[in-house]
């Protein structure tokens, strides 16, 4: 089987991480989140991933040659010369989607849930029609794609993507699951599938859905990237997952990888994501933040709310909170308070942010 994986975009609503890393390659809970996706996939008998890229094709090449013989599948990247949205790309890919009649799987890159892929196909298999996706329900539908169907055979009536007035609370997951025949409705040029393909699709009742189930997320801005977080840990923690930090000085879902140091008299948590070569000096406070690799945070500091990009460095007795995100390589300084920043790679900080503000 085949999957698609639209990594385009330039990630903007997560600068300044994405100033340094793809939106893909940005670690969620120790991991690209790509990585996250394609490990799902390959569970369900995935072989060969495309990954749609309209930008930094170098990064993400290199990154996954190694996943690639780690998991012994097959990554192509298909690029475009112009974005070309989230349907012109399966145009571009018509050549590997349409090497035999199999269905293939279209995902977002940036949606974190336990993923349903085996579900997807058994429904898609069952309702015979030209496209499957996921729905979610949320509480803040408009900036996503909404989705009214008939509840008791998953047949979509409507798609409206990000509509101004409420229509439904039930959401596009953002992962699909198509029959080859829906290449015949996309142009080889830039096209919304939600606003040009999906809306066709349900008046002509190609396109069913399929509910899911547990937590999800889009963890496209920093805000969100910290809500998912916290689910994703909540969900491992449910489970008793061995992988969760155990200690006296932890409490709720911690990460920590197996490299970093913790130093003494810290508390931990919940809901904290500590990535390689992390240092953390004496008497740290963190709670709902993740630390990218090789960051150092001297002692006394509190972190509440906030991503601290890599190889950063705070200093002692520093406060940062309110969905702060620090870009690669920041320095903080001693007795700095930080809330709701967002500071660009390469700088250094020497006088508190007391109100959200970029910091270029
Ligand atoms: N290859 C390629 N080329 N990929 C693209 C392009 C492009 O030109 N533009 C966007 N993408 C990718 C993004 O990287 C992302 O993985 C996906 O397409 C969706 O784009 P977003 O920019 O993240 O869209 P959104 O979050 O506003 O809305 C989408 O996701 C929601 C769920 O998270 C829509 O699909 C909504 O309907 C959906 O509810
Ligand atoms: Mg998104």
């Amino acid at each position: 089987m085949k999957a698609l994986i639209l990594v385009g975009g330039y990630g903007t609503r997560l600068r300044p991480l994405t100033l340094s890393v793809p939106k893909p390659l940005v670690q969620f809970c120790n991991k690209p989140i790509l990585f996250h996706q394609i490990e799902a996939l390959v569970e369900v008998g995935v072989q060969h991933i495309i990954l749609a890229v309209s930008y930094r094709a170098e990064l993400l090449v290199q990154e996954l040659a190694s996943l690639e013989s780690k998991l012994g599948i097959t990554i192509t990247t298909s690029l475009e010369e112009e974005p070309l949205g989230t349907a012109g790309p399966l145009a571009l890919a018509r050549k590997h989607l349409c090497v035999d009649s199999d269905p293939f799987f279209v995902l977002n890159s940036d949606v974190i849930c336990q993923y349903p892929f085996g579900q997807m196909l058994k429904f898609h298999r069952n309702h015979g029609k030209e496209g499957t996706i996921v729905v979610t329900k949320v509480e803040e539908p408009s900036k996503y794609g909404v989705v009214v169907y008939e509840s008791s055979t998953g047949k979509i009536q409507r798609f409206v993507e990000k509509p101004k007035v409420f229509v439904s609370n039930k959401i596009n997951a953002g992962m699909y699951i198509f029959n080859p025949a829906i290449l015949d409705r996309i142009p080889l040029k830039p096209t919304s599938i939600e606003k040009e393909v999906f809306p066709v699709m349900s008046q002509n009742g190609e396109l069913f859905c399929t509910e899911l189930e547990g937590f999800w997320m889009d963890i496209g801005q920093p805000k969100d990237y910290l809500i998912g977080m916290c689910l994703y840990l909540n969900h491992l923690k449910q489970q008793n997952h061995s992988s969760l930090y155990q200690g006296s000085e932890i409490s709720g879902g911690v990460l920590v990888d197996s490299s970093a140091k913790i130093g003494k008299n810290c508390r931990i948590g919940p809901n904290v994501v500590i990535g390689p070569d992390v240092v953390i000096g004496d008497g740290v406070r963190l709670s709902r933040c993740t630390i990218l690799a090789g960051s150092r945070i001297q002692s006394h500091s509190w972190l509440n709310s906030c991503i601290v990009g890599w190889k950063c460095a705070i200093g002692r007795w520093a406060r940062i909170d309110g969905v702060t995100v620090l870009g690669e390589d920041v320095q903080v300084s001693d007795e700095i308070y930080l809330n709701g920043a967002r500071v660009l790679p390469h700088k250094s900080i020497s006088s508190s942010v007391p109100e959200p503000q970029i910091i270029m």
